[in-house]
Parts: structure tokens; C-alpha cells; sequence
């Protein structure tokens, strides 16, 4: 970007076009937190054939055969859609992302083994570099299986060995059992694994933005120290709440975010009211904030 340019980009609109007019390799870092439901479930109804006198279709040899209708397949059309959905937005950011880039997808454990096959499609099997379990424990819990509380994020390098990975720059967090080390190190505290223990956003607190599937800017942080580097361009194509970029903001990295919903667009207005260094495409952020009052 040259001088005079915003650091940073919202954009309202579908992240396919959004990403199309990325430029190839110019982007450091995405994270991207697709919804499960794309809004494209169908339901379709298969066709059986099967031989009969009073059938209304002619087949081989001039048989008739009726049609029967076959179950209503729901599940495994819904998760054709999700990665049909998910396939031409996945190979868009394997493009845009730089050599030493990553991707982080996050997922939960419904979809997270279908998508790693794609990923492995789509990035090579040898990009591969971790399964994050990021575990909570909040909500219900379901009393016939172990209650699932966790979701799976999947991380890919564009090309593994290029990649940022910076683990001096990341957090580090208490020892389980601190009296097994020595004082010195139990005060630096340790490294995290690809286990990550981080409570959900609080349901009441700063933090909270009111948008439903918002993430813990926690994690985010950590995703943004780790694998950029200063004053990187990260970006999130499923920005929602806008988390990523509170965290590019904390740690000096610029930003793009898309969001097809004008909600979303409006929390993130809200909570970049302070930061001026923003260009909105597709909204205007003062009329919108006038309309809700915010
Ligand atoms: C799970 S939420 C992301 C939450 C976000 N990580 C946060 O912390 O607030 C997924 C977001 O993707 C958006 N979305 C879904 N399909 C999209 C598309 N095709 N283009 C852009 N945004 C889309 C939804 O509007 C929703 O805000």
C-alpha cells in the first residue's frame, strides 16, 4: 500500500468477488470462520426407477418402469453445498496469500474432517502444519456422548518451511502443574500446544460486541502474533464481528475484512467508531451507525 492509502478495508459483499480482486500472493496471513449453515441448504428428493406395466416411463427394450421417490437426502446434499460453497473460496486464498502466508481455518468437529480432504486438495498434504483444538467449556451438554466442547482449527502453509512462525512473539501461559518446573520457568510460563484452553467471549463484558457466533479476540491474537509479522496485511473474508481485526489492531497489523451481512458491517462500525484509518467499500459506516443509533 502506498502512503495516503487506509491501512485497513472493510468490505460489504460476498468474499468470492472480494477475494477475485485481491491481487495474487499479496496477502500474509487469513483466518477464515465460515458458518456451517451457508444458506444454500437444499433438499433434494432422488428418483428410483422400477419395473412396471402401469409405469409412466419407457426404458430399455420398451419395459415400462415407475418412478418411485426415494428418501429425502438432506445431510449429505447440505455438506455437498457446504464444500461446494467452501472449495472456490479456499482456492482463492491459497492465491492471494504471499509464500511465507498461512491459512487458519476454523471449523468444529461436524465438518472439520471433510474440509481437511479439500484443504489437502487444495493446499497439498504437505502444507499441513496443525490441528488447533481450541477447547471451552460453556453450554449445555448432552447426557448420550461426551459433550462437544471444542472447535478445530486447521492450519495450512502456502508453502510449508517458507511459512512465519514466530513462537517468541506469542503469549505464553501458566504450567498445568507449575511445581513440576522450576520457579524460573514456571514464571515465564510455557508455550501453548495445539490444544488451546480460552473461554468463549464472556456473555457480558467489553469484549462483547452482541454479534452471535463472535470469537474470543484471544485466540485471535494469538493466531496474529504467531504467524505474521509487523505491520502484515491479515486477511478475514468471514469478518463477522470484525474479531480479526481488533487483534491486528492490538498488535500493529493492517487488515481486510469482508461480510456479506450489513449487520455485521454495523458491529464492526460500531467497534472501529475510534480508528480512522479504514476504508469502507460497499457502506458507509456513519449513516448506518445514525440508522441504529449506535
Ligand atoms: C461464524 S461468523 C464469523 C464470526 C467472526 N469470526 C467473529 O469473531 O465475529 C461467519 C460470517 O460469515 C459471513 N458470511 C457467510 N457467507 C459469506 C460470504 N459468502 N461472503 C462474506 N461473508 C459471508 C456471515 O455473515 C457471518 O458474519
Amino acid at each position: 500500500m502506498t502512503s495516503g492509502e487506509p491501512r485497513h478495508r472493510i468490505h460489504l459483499g460476498d468474499n468470492l468477488d472480494v477475494l477475485r480482486a485481491i491481487p495474487d500472493a499479496s496477502i500474509d496471513l487469513v483466518y477464515a470462520d465460515p458458518p456451517f449453515n451457508t444458506g444454500k441448504r437444499q433438499q433434494r428428493t432422488r428418483l428410483r426407477t422400477v419395473r412396471s406395466a402401469e409405469g409412466d416411463r419407457t426404458g430399455f427394450q420398451g419395459r415400462r418402469y415407475a418412478t418411485l421417490r426415494g428418501e429425502t437426502r438432506s445431510f449429505g446434499d447440505r455438506f455437498d453445498d457446504y464444500l461446494g460453497f467452501l472449495e472456490p473460496r479456499l482456492a482463492e486464498i491459497r492465491r492471494v496469500l504471499a509464500p511465507h502466508g498461512s491459512l487458519y481455518l476454523h471449523l468444529d468437529w461436524r465438518e472439520s474432517h471433510a474440509a481437511k480432504l479439500l484443504l489437502d486438495e487444495i493446499f497439498g498434504r504437505e502444507q499441513f502444519l496443525n490441528e488447533i483444538v481450541w477447547a471451552y467449556d460453556y453450554g449445555g451438554r448432552a447426557r448420550d456422548r461426551w459433550p462437544a466442547k471444542h472447535d478445530t482449527i486447521l492450519l495450512y502453509a502456502r508453502e510449508a518451511g517458507r511459512h512465519v512462525f514466530d513462537t517468541g512473539a506469542v503469549e505464553r501461559i501458566p504450567y498445568m502443574a507449575p511445581g513440576l518446573v522450576s520457579p524460573e520457568k514456571a514464571a515465564r510460563g510455557k508455550l501453548p500446544t495445539d490444544v488451546w484452553w480460552h473461554t468463549i467471549v464472556p456473555t457480558v463484558g467489553r469484549e462483547r460486541t452482541g454479534y452471535p457466533t463472535q470469537k474470543p479476540v484471544g485466540i485471535l491474537r494469538r493466531i496474529v502474533a504467531a504467524s505474521s509479522r509487523a505491520d502484515a496485511v491479515v486477511l478475514d473474508p468471514f469478518a463477522g464481528s470484525g474479531t480479526t481485526g481488533a487483534a491486528c489492531l492490538a498488535l500493529g497489523r493492517r487488515f481486510v475484512l469482508a461480510d456479506e451481512s450489513p449487520e455485521a458491517l454495523r458491529v464492526m462500525a460500531r467497534r472501529f467508531a475510534g480508528v480512522s484509518d479504514i476504508a469502507w467499500i460497499g457502506f458507509d459506516p456513519h449513516a448506518e451507525s445514525e440508522q441504529s443509533g449506535g
